[in-house]
């Protein structure tokens, strides 16, 4: 018997024959899903590609009879209960690496339009409100003038900063782990504290995944660590930012700007970022480019064929059941150590 797949998104077509020619795929494209959802959904089937709009929980694990891999099509696997996955020794996959660069120059996309008043300029020109040059008119920061602060120097932090020091951007970053000599030697990027980096940094990053950790890892506090008239960029992950101390920083101008791609409780966006005219707001879309979306599919898709199909350990695991109490049986081949 093949290997059944539940996939809660829609495949390219070519990635669709690849699967099907192995396993027995069934495609059920979903909106938003809780994990009661998805836990209704799982049953019988032996892997399970979703995308960060899908929560799988305990509830979903609970039900997973047959589940051997959730192939997660993202980077960021904050939408799956790690711990959950474990106990049931459920492997899960993500994928690094064929999003970073787009992500990153999503984020610097939205420091230049935050500090060069993109999202102001546009709606004056489209109100018709551009009656002549002046020589005052959207004054933003000149880039080389400024010092930018990444927090969570992995991959996207440090595509960010490669792209900073094209810029001429004075950088800095703050990490749990410092980066080696050489790579901070060649970014030119001097590590800080948190705390540091946010009283020098007049744009200030954020890398970080979504964890206990660094949920509201930028708080009121934080805010009012930051220098007067500076801006935050957020493509991270909404819950990393207090929106509401955000708001009430760009309120009272202590942040001259922010440039959001990711939201608290996404999909609503705080009613009151709306109404701030130095705010850049995008729907999530740091990864939205076609050569993307269809790499982050392929790395889910081979994911899936690697522990059902191949009998290997997939490339990209961040559950491994191989590092847990709990073993999983691979009825499907050998795995490979
Ligand atoms: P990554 O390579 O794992 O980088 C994350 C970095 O954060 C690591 O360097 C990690 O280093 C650091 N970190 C973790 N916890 C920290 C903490 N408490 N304080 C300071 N630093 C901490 O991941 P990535 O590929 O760059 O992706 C980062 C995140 O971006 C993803 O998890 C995802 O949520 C988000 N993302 C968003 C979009 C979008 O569409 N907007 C697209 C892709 C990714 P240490 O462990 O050494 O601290
Ligand atoms: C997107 O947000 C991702 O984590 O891949």
């Amino acid at each position: 018997m093949k290997p059944r797949v539940l996939a809660l998104t829609d495949l390219p077509e070519d990635l669709r024959e690849r699967l099907e020619a192995e396993i027995e795929l069934e495609v059920q494209p979903a909106g938003e899903l809780s994990d009661a959802a998805v836990a209704r959904r799982v049953e019988g089937f032996h892997g399970l590609i979703p995308l960060l709009i899908h929560r799988v929980g305990p509830a979903t694990f609970e039900a997973a009879d047959r589940l051997k891999i959730v192939a997660n099509v993202a980077v960021g696997v904050d939408n799956v209960d790690l711990e959950s996955a474990g106990q049931a020794g459920i492997a899960v996959t993500h994928t690094p690496g064929v999003l970073t660069d787009d992500t990153a120059d999503l984020a610097f996309g939205l420091l230049l339009a935050a500090v060069r008043r993109l999202g102001e300029a546009d709606r004056y020109v489209r109100q018709g409100r551009f009656t002549g040059w002046k020589p005052d008119l959207l004054l933003g920061r000149s880039l080389a003038s400024l010092t930018l602060g990444v927090v969570g120097a992995g991959r996207i932090g440090r595509a960010v900063l490669e792209r900073a020091r094209a810029f001429g951007m004075r950088r800095l970053y703050a990490s749990r782990s410092a980066l080696a000599p050489e790579v901070e030697r060649d970014l030119g990027a001097r590590r800080r504290t948190l705390e540091e980096l946010l009283t020098e940094a007049d744009v200030v990053s954020l890398h970080v995944p979504l964890t206990d950790e660094t949920r509201h890892l930028i708080d009121q506090r934080a805010l009012e660590r930051m220098k007067p008239g500076s801006y935050l960029i957020n493509t991270a992950r909404g819950p990393v930012v207090d929106e509401a101390a955000l708001v009430e920083a760009l309120r009272s101008e202590k942040l001259a700007g922010a440039g959001l791609d990711v939201f608290e409780n996404e999909p609503r966006v705080h009613p009151d970022l709306l109404e701030l005219d130095r705010v850049v707001l995008a729907p999530h879309i740091g990864s939205a480019t076609v050569e993307t979306r269809h790499a982050m599919a392929e790395l889910a898709v081979e994911s899936v064929l690697d522990l059902l199909v191949r009998g290997r350990w997939p490339e990209h695991l961040v559950v491994d059941p191989r590092n847990l109490s709990s073993h999983l049986a691979v009825s499907t081949g050998d795995a490979r150590e």
